[in-house]
Parts: structure tokens; C-alpha cells; sequence
């Protein structure tokens, strides 16, 4: 008998994240299950967090009635590296059954999901709900936040193609998505981008400066390069410091390429054209959430609670042909999300 579940937001914060504790919150009472948040992921477990009096609160419907159209996450988010260590697991596991926890829901992604199997091999019961606007969880359609970040991503970019359009300048647009290009390549083929760059896959700055050549022959004089953020560690080898040296631009060693430095080359590159940078950030995480990531939240808040009540544990919660669904973690956590190598060249191509 599941008297008491926990539940705490881990990794960044993703929008969704409010609404699927709001579902939670629902169902739990419904249920006459008592609701335990605990705030700042796991270090709120272990009293690591700059507010530890804070951090621990019960929530009952009247708490949380107001937050599912409140943007961020409710029970506020951090990374915890301490809790990656199997002695600090089995000090949170404790922790919540002096808490008098029965079960956890995790609302976070893939590095939080593996902290709650985790939990689950030391006794402690858990289902996970996959927050992140990354999309990189291989098990499941989508993420919470994914749609919205991309919406939020594909009205910035049709901002700047207006402005682009407006001045005859090509722009670069950076977008958030760690090592999946999913946010990268959905908002590239929504808005018309001529051109791509994603983590997946190996890249070279000069076939981006022919293409941007080709396209400026052509009379597109504005066209949009969509780069997802970690795409650099990708580049293929280019001295890109000595060509800006080389090209009026001072670059001291230790300086990272970005996203303005790579409308500098391409700049360069493409004579003298003024290709602009701009990087979406945080506007992704902070955004009022889809009624797709909302609808989301609903169904897999409420899932999570049923599963948990069956005392069915260990399990990650994903999406599946429009419905939610649920797998033991180690096979959610095994899937390779595969990358779309023919949508990719198609948006580089046409
Ligand atoms: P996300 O959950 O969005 O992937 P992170 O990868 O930053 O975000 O992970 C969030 C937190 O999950 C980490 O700070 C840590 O507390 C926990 N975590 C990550 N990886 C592991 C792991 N291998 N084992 C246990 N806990 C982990
Ligand atoms: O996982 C979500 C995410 O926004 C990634 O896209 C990004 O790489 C990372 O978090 C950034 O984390 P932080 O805001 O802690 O720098």
C-alpha cells in the first residue's frame, strides 16, 4: 500500500515540468496518496542545497492548484554530481524512507532517470517522467518541453529571417539541445532554413561557406544556418583563430569558437557579407508550456501515480504513436536515438 509518494525535478528545468507535478498532485489525492516535493533534484534529498530548510514540502492540491500554467519547475532544479556516487544513493534512499516515502516520481533526463534506477536497486520504488527539452531519451517519441522549445525556437527564427530578409544578411542561429540535434533539425525544416549543422555529425566550415556562396549566387542573400550548441566538438580540423587573426579579427589563445565567431568566418569566407549570430538560450527552458507538453504532463503525471499504486516500479515513462507508456529503465535508458541522416542532408540540400 503506497501511502506517501515524493517527487522531485532534476537536471534543467523543462517546460511541462509544473504541469506534470500538477498531475501528480491530482491523482495522488484522488487516490488518498500524500505528496511529498522535494525541491533542487537530489540534493534536496541530502540537505546539499543552499536552502535546505526549504526544500522539503508537503503538496496538496491547494499548494500546486495554480502552477501547472507557471513557467520553470515549481520545486525549483539543480545538478548534483555527489549523488553519481553509490555510498550518496544509499544515503538518499534513507533519507526518504525517514521521510517515510513509499515511492519516487523523477521528472527529468536520461542522468536523472539513471540516478532513479538507481534508487529503485537500493529498494526504493521510482518512475520516472522524461523532462528535457533535449529529446535525447532513444525510448520515446518526445520530452516534456521539447515541443516548446522548438516553438519557441521556430518564432525567434522567423523574427530573424524577417530582420534577415529586411538587410540582406544571412544569419546564424543557435540553438540549445546538448548532444541531440533534434531542437536544431525541427526548427531548421519548420521555418525553411537553407542550412543545418547538429552534434550527430562531423561538419566542415568550407562545405558551409560554399553552400552559403552557391545560395548567394543564386540571389538568397539571407539565409538562416541553425547550429545545435555542442556541434563544435564536431567541426572538422580548421585553424579557425588564425584565419580571423588573418582576417582583422583578434583572437587570444584559450578562446572558444561560437556561434558569432562562426558568422565571422563565414563572413570572411563569403565575401564580406554580414552574417549575423544570435543564440536562443534560456527563452527554450523559460517558456510557457505547449498544450502538447501540457496534455503531456497530464497523461504522464498520471500514469506515473497509477503505476506506482499497481506497485509497478523502475519504470520511465515515454510516449509512443500519441500515447503515454511505460518500460523498466535499463531498457529505456539502452535505446540509441537514431538520427535522421535523409532529413538532414534533404534541409542542406534543397
Ligand atoms: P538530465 O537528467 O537532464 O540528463 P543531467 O545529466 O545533468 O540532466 O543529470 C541530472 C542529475 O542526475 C545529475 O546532476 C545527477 O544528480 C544525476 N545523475 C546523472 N547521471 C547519473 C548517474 N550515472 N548515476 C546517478 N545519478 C546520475
Ligand atoms: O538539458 C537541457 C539543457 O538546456 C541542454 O540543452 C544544455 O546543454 C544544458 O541543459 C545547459 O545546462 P545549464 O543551463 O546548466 O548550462
Amino acid at each position: 500500500m503506497i501511502k506517501k509518494i515524493g517527487i522531485l525535478t532534476s537536471g534543467g528545468d523543462a517546460p511541462g515540468m509544473n504541469a506534470a507535478i500538477m498531475s501528480v498532485a491530482r491523482c495522488a489525492a484522488y487516490n488518498g496518496i500524500q505528496l511529498l516535493g522535494i525541491k533542487r533534484g537530489y540534493n534536496g534529498l541530502l540537505g546539499l542545497s543552499d536552502n535546505p530548510d526549504d526544500d522539503i514540502q508537503m503538496l496538496d492540491i491547494e499548494t500546486v492548484l495554480d502552477i501547472a500554467d507557471q513557467r520553470g519547475t515549481f520545486l525549483r532544479t539543480a545538478r548534483c554530481d555527489e549523488f553519481k556516487k553509490p555510498e550518496v544513493q544509499r544515503q538518499c534512499a534513507d533519507n526518504l524512507r525517514k521521510l517515510d516515502v513509499d515511492a519516487l516520481v523523477v521528472i527529468g533526463g536520461d542522468g536523472s532517470f539513471q540516478g532513479a534506477m538507481h534508487l529503485c536497486e537500493l529498494g526504493m520504488p521510482c518512475v520516472g517522467i522524461p523532462g528535457t527539452i533535449d529529446n535525447d531519451l532513444g525510448f520515446t517519441e518526445s520530452t516534456l518541453g521539447y515541443d516548446t522549445a522548438v516553438n519557441v525556437c521556430v518564432e525567434a527564427v522567423r523574427s530573424i529571417r524577417a530582420t534577415s530578409r529586411s538587410h540582406d544578411r544571412p544569419a546564424v542561429v543557435q540553438v540549445m539541445g546538448r548532444n541531440a540535434g533534434d531542437i536544431a533539425m525541427r526548427t531548421a525544416m519548420a521555418t525553411g532554413a537553407e542550412m543545418v549543422v547538429v552534434p550527430e555529425m562531423e561538419w566542415d566550415v568550407d562545405d558551409y561557406a560554399k553552400r552559403l556562396n552557391e545560395l548567394i549566387a543564386k540571389g538568397n542573400t539571407r539565409a538562416t544556418l541553425v547550429i545545435g550548441e555542442h556541434c563544435f566538438h564536431r567541426m572538422k580540423e580548421f585553424d579557425w583563430r588564425k584565419f580571423l587573426n588573418d582576417h582583422g579579427k583578434t583572437i587570444y589563445p584559450g578562446e572558444a569558437i561560437t556561434s558569432e565567431r562562426l558568422a565571422s568566418i563565414l563572413k570572411r569566407k563569403c565575401g564580406g557579407i554580414e552574417a549575423r549570430a544570435t543564440v536562443i538560450g534560456y527563452t527554450q527552458r523559460g517558456a510557457q508550456a505547449t498544450a502538447y507538453d501540457s496534455a503531456f504532463a497530464f497523461e504522464a503525471g498520471h500514469l506515473a501515480v497509477q503505476l506506482l499504486n499497481r506497485g509497478v516500479t523502475n519504470q520511465a515513462i515515454g510516449m509512443r504513436h500519441g500515447r503515454v507508456f511505460s518500460m523498466p529503465f535499463a531498457d529505456a535508458l539502452s535505446m540509441k536515438k537514431p538520427f535522421n541522416r535523409e532529413l538532414y542532408d534533404l534541409i542542406n540540400t534543397l
